[in-house]
């Protein structure tokens, strides 16, 4: 039964649904489910071969649909989030930088449209639950005001898992807002299971007549508390249950990935139940790479790729990422063609019904045939990263072989390799049974074969291509780096002096993409934002 008090808010969605919206001749569109999780690392799902930290309901979403496994992001979260919701470059926009501060006057442009905006015109109900962090320092750029129906969820980049509190730079409070409501009543409620209720709720309360935008947006992975705690329900049983990774921190960020796992079978199971499943598009990635040091550190992995989140290295950017359809032809593969995350709002307005034309202009590409049928345009390029301010911008090209980095990444010795492996044999073998039984793979029921899924996950599984990282190996702006990375995914071979027209083109590529690009504002905290003056809770402060 639900602990939750958010009586006012099911009321509030109740009066919503029963307002007569345009129901347009797009009602049989699929309810789409977009999961998004923070700062999680390639090597934290099991399906890409590590044995460490099993997320069975995960594994059976991407062995019963299709792997992206090469499916691009921006280095850190705000330009992330800009180019998932707008499907254009964030250096459109000059959200390119790193993330928005709590109590920063920085937001999507108003008068570009979202994703939910334009699934609305397509007949679609639309609720964000969770992270936000593009913009609260006036309603209109909150998600409320920029097409979400309904809101439940942080504004701010990253809160505490419990106690709710998102720190700025000198200024603190609870964040944790129904709409435009403080929701004290959830203080000390787990955030990965919290939100999985209000999921739930969501999903059970919707109207099927008409197709559902949930974009379920977790805390997890992020560090929580202060940035800095790696926080569990219950520390003693997840010391037990993950007791055989030796270092502690590593444990804990299990546990979170663990919640993370049972949330999407949660989510999967209610689909079924309510009968939306089998019209359903289901989707889930991380925004970045994992922290596995440095500032707001969680301990993920992204072995073997090299770098971190903040780096335009591949485990800065490359990210897992899978989609579950019963719409989809040929389920249970692997795609491998270049995904960058912008093409998501194309794609998904597409599954909508809706006519991508109708979007332009667009950095995205739409890739909803290449979903259901595996035929159709595929993206042979992609700006992954222009950072002015920091001096580092990236170009990938070739269907994903070449990659130019011009620049170094905000923390130069973020660049090198770190994570575990998860491979040796302290960890549990894979258990494929805990993947049959869990239930995101009993709801979907499709029997997937048991070596159908294990060939799956040695498809995407990596080896250890990591190698010493030379000197001329180290990208600055001085010293470019050009990788390709169908032989070489570790980037462990600077080929900029080797192949000469290959840098020209693409540095043509990054010159033609500055000339669109919008600078960043200086980062500013404004100390009007300080949730001391509100009761210790973030609000919107340049309301009229
Ligand atoms: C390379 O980076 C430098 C420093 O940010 C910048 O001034 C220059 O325009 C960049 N060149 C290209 C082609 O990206
Ligand atoms: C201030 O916040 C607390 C929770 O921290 C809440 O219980 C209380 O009602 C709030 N006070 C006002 C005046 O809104």
């Amino acid at each position: 039964m639900l602990t939750v008090n958010y009586g006012k808010f099911l009321l509030l969605i109740y009066l919503c649904s029963t307002i007569k919206t345009t129901r347009s001749k797009h009602s049989d569109s699929p309810h789409v489910i977009l999961i998004v999780a923070d700062d999680v690392g390639w090597n934290d799902v099991g399906f890409h071969g590590s044995n460490q930290i099993p997320t069975p309901n995960i594994d059976a979403l991407a062995y019963n649909g299709i792997i992206l496994n090469r499916f691009y992001t921006a280095p850190s979260c705000t330009p992330s989030r800009t180019a998932l919701l707008t499907g254009q470059y964030p250096t459109r926009f000059g959200l390119q930088g790193i993330p928005i501060a709590a109590g920063e006057n920085q937001h999507l442009p108003e008068d570009v449209p979202t994703l939910p905006e334009r699934l609305k015109e397509l007949g679609y109900k639309t609720h964000l639950i969770g992270k936000w962090n593009l913009g609260a320092a006036f309603k209109n750029v909150t998600p409320n005001g920029r097409g979400f129906d309904s809101y439940f969820g942080y504004w701010n980049s990253y809160i505490g898992y419990f106690d709710h509190e998102a720190k700025g730079d000198n200024m603190k409070g609870f964040d944790m807002h129904y709409n435009f409501e403080p929701a004290w009543d959830t203080y000390g409620q787990y955030a990965t299971d919290l939100f999985t209720k209000v999921a739930e709720e969501m999903i059970w309360q919707h109207d099927v007549s008409q197709p559902m935008f949930l974009m379920l947006s977790h805390l997890a992975g992020h560090s929580g508390k202060n940035g800095i705690e790696l926080e569990v329900p219950d520390v003693e049983e997840n010391d037990r249950m993950f007791g055989y990774i030796a270092d502690v921190k590593r444990r804990r960020y299990a546990g979170i990935i663990h919640e993370l796992d049972k949330s999407v079978g949660r989510v999967i199971e209610v689909l079924e139940d309510r009968k939306m499943l089998d019209n359903s598009v289901v989707i889930i990635i991380s925004d970045n790479g994992a922290q596995t040091v440095g500032n707001y550190r969680n301990w993920g992995s992204n072995w073997p790729l090299r770098g971190l989140k903040m780096t335009v290295h591949e485990g800065g950017i490359r990210n897992f990422a899978a989609a579950y359809s019963s719409l989809f032809q040929n389920p249970g593969r692997v795609n491998n063609d270049l995904f960058f995350i912008a093409d998501l709002m194309p794609t998904i307005y597409a599954a909508g019904g809706g006519n991508v034309e109708d979007l332009a202009p667009m950095d995205g590409i739409n890739q909803w045939q290449l979903l259901t049928q595996n035929t159709g345009l595929r993206r042979s390029e992609a700006l992954l990263h222009i950072d002015e301010v920091r001096k580092c911008s990236a170009y990938i090209s070739d269907y994903g072989r070449y990659k130019l980095i011009n620049g170094s990444s905000l923390f130069e010795d973020y660049d090198l390799y770190f994570g575990e492996d998860g491979r040796d044999n302290s960890s549990p073998p894979y258990d494929i049974n805990a993947v049959i039984s869990s239930p995101a793979y009993v709801a979907i029921g499709k029997d997937i074969p048991v070596d159908r899924m294990l060939q799956l996950r040695k498809e995407v599984t990596m080896g250890n291509c990591r190698r010493p990282i030379s000197p001329n190996n180290r990208c600055n702006y001085k010293n470019w780096c050009l990788y390709d990375l169908f032989e070489d995914p570790c980037e462990t071979t600077n080929l900029a002096s080797t192949y000469p027209e290959v840098v020209d083109k693409l540095s043509q590529k990054l010159a033609e993409a500055w000339m669109h690009l919008k600078p960043q504002k200086p980062k500013f905290v404004d100390p009007r934002a300080n949730p001391i003056y509100c009761n210790n809770t973030w609000f919107t402060w340049l309301d009229d």
